[in-house]
């Protein structure tokens, strides 16, 4: 049988993740929106740009959930984006909302789903869906590291003038400015980034990516990054949808693992059928640890917002 993957929202990472399902055929995709007309605008649109790009999937939009029963993977992105000078942290109580409810009616038509949660702040919000499904901690899963990763071997690869393949980059922690972009685990063809790049230039393209987010907002001006994100999402899914087995950095519910408890943060994963399947544990230098435990904080600090404010 085919795979289905409801996408809730249907905003520009929503939309873009459609697309990016559609292109690779993961499986029949239904938009979900509380704008009237809007998802099922984009759904038809794109599901009439098949015949051109040669995919065959459905493609529906909803202003309800009863289209999205029985969905595999369900994404989360509904939500608002932020805009000029507002923080990932300002979306806070407003997006916690958004995602109840989402988590709410996805969950009780699709209790089998496996959830990846995009929306804004990521690691809080992953949180708030998990406490509010009620799946077991590997069917709720966070997307940030894959783009912040994403990010960081572009940026690498620019430097050097080679190709994005050859790139491999680790960021761990929450997706904000502390997040642990990881030089010493990063390589190009195995080379490590310390002998291809200088202290001062590898300083800024840590910076740089940790700001990656911002810097977009601030060209953008109305919204905030949305190609990337989406496909890090469908990147994810994939690898669920597919039993793929990729080791991905995901936000995953901690339980003790470098020393973190009863927090989402973002780790290295391995995404198969059963969603995380393995949390990887590597070994950190006591800095790095230091600078994972400094970003959990951040997150945990939002994380006691909610639960002051909301329960
Ligand atoms: P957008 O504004 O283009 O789309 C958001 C959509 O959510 C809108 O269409 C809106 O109508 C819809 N929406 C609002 N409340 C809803 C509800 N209760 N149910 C269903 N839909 C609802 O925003 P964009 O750019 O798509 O970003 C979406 C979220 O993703 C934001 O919170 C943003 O910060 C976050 N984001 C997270 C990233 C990450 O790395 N985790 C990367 C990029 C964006
Ligand atoms: C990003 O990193 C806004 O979190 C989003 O682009």
């Amino acid at each position: 049988m085919r795979k289905k993957i409801t996408v809730i929202g249907a905003g520009n990472v929503g939309a873009n993740c459609a697309v990016w399902a559609a292109k690779k055929e993961l499986g029949d995709i239904v938009l979900v929106d509380v704008a009237e007309g809007i998802p099922q605008g984009k759904g038809l649109d794109l599901a009439q740009a098949g015949p051109v790009e040669h995919y065959d999937v459905n493609i529906t939009g909803a202003n309800d959930y009863g289209p999205t029963e029985n969905s595999d993977v369900v994404i989360i992105t509904a939500g608002f984006p932020r805009k000029p000078g507002m923080s990932r942290d300002d979306l806070l109580l407003a997006n916690y909302e958004v995602v109840k409810f989402a988590t709410e009616q996805a969950v009780a038509k699709s209790p089998n789903a496996i959830i990846i949660v995009v929306t804004n702040p990521l690691d809080a919000m992953a949180q708030v869906a998990y406490n509010v499904s009620k799946f077991p901690k590997n069917r709720v899963v966070g997307m940030a590291g894959v783009l912040d990763s994403a990010r960081f071997r572009t940026f690498i690869a620019m430097e050097l003038g080679v190709s994005v393949d050859n790139v491999t980059a680790v960021v761990m922690g929450g997706h904000g400015d502390t997040m642990v972009p990881l030089v010493r685990l990063s390589n190009v063809a195995g080379i490590p980034l310390t002998e291809l790049i200088p202290q001062d230039r590898l300083d800024a393209i840590v910076d740089r990516t940790r700001n990656g987010g911002a810097e977009l907002v601030k060209m953008l001006k109305s919204g905030s990054a949305y190609y990337a994100p989406a496909a890090s999402a469908v990147e994810m899914a994939e690898s669920i949808l597919k039993d793929k087995k990729k080791i991905l950095p995901c936000a995953a519910y901690l339980e003790g693992e470098y020393g973190i408890n009863g927090l989402y943060v973002g780790v290295p994963c391995k995404l198969g059928a059963n969603g995380i399947e393995k949390v990887y544990e590597i070994k950190l230098t006591d800095e790095e640890t230091a600078a994972l435990h400094k970003s959990a904080g951040a997150v945990k600090e939002l994380v006691d917002v909610i639960t002051a404010k909301m329960g």
